[in-house]
């Protein structure tokens, strides 16, 4: 697709995102509090049939709309075209850990993409109803207001968040940047939702988000919130992130702190 997509095009998308998020969500709120069948995809690697139901609406609702468009989603779908002039990234439930024991931090991203650009993104929250939203050069926004990124320049009040990689190299390299980050830090969250916590970022909840083993539909549709909302989302090579997610380290923060937060995270 090229740079000139209308933008009635780019605001169909995002409404159609945020349509298939609330109905996929309505799926996960029905669901959450009850006892889940969990398959074990990978190590550390947990799957529920919900993650199956929720990515099969939304992909549903994408090709109806959209019959030519292509997918990269979380849950294998071999029948699914992976071109196209837009690519959906979809995380059809990020925090299943979560979900599949009755904890609320779960939720659904779902990322427009084009020539590795993030067009359009949501991120649905469906326990507590929040819809994060954002698409390019148009602000982020949550439940329809505008939002944006904290305020918070000094590391002492800040609340960071970061993640668990799964294999035993990414936890250690995480325990070693945490021993690094802790004595100066306000405080630290892991929600279990890499998504959510992007999305808490760009609404200004969180003040730094670390990860050293994002995938791209965990990353995707908060990454354009992020930017949108003002804040700043940088790689291994401390060059803006892809929402492809190429792997190494993803280091988000308002902005602000993020001179002190890189150079704390890659201090070895
Ligand atoms: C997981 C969550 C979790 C992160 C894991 C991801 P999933 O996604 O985002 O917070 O630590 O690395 O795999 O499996 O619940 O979609
Ligand atoms: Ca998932
Ligand atoms: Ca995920």
């Amino acid at each position: 697709m090229n740079q000139e997509q209308p933008q009635n095009d780019v605001a169909a998308l995002l409404a159609l995102a945020e349509q298939a998020a609330r109905e996929a969500g309505a799926l996960l709120r029905e669901q959450w509090r009850q006892p889940q069948q969990v398959q074990h995809k990978g190590f550390r690697d947990w799957v529920t049939a919900a993650d199956f139901a929720s990515q099969a609406l939304i992909v549903e609702r994408i090709l109806t709309t959209y019959p030519d468009h292509g997918f990269l989603p979380e849950e294998e779908a071999p029948e699914l075209a992976t071109s196209g002039d837009i690519i959906w990234i979809i995380d059809p439930v990020d925090g299943t850990s979560n979900f599949s024991r009755q904890q609320p931090n779960f939720c659904i991203s779902i990322a427009a993409t084009s020539e590795s650009q993030v067009l359009a993104g949501v991120i649905y929250d469906p326990v507590r109803n929040e819809l994060f939203a954002a698409s390019q050069g148009n602000g982020a926004t949550l439940n329809g207001e505008p939002m944006t990124v904290s305020n918070i320049g000094d590391p002492l009040a800040s609340i960071v968040a970061f993640d668990w990689g799964h294999s035993p190299e990414k936890r250690q390299e995480t325990l070693d940047i945490l021993q690094r980050i802790g004595h100066e830090v306000h405080s630290f969250r892991a929600l279990g939702s890499a998504a959510l916590a992007l999305a808490w970022l760009a609404a200004g909840r969180l003040d730094a988000y670390f990860n050293n083993n994002i995938k791209a539909w965990d990353l995707a549709a908060g990454l354009l919130l992020i930017n949108e909302a003002g804040g700043r989302c940088t790689d291994s090579q401390h060059e803006p992130c892809s929402p492809l997610a190429p792997g190494g380290y993803t280091v988000a923060t308002n902005g602000q702190l993020h001179d002190w937060f890189q150079a704390l995270i890659f201090e070895r």
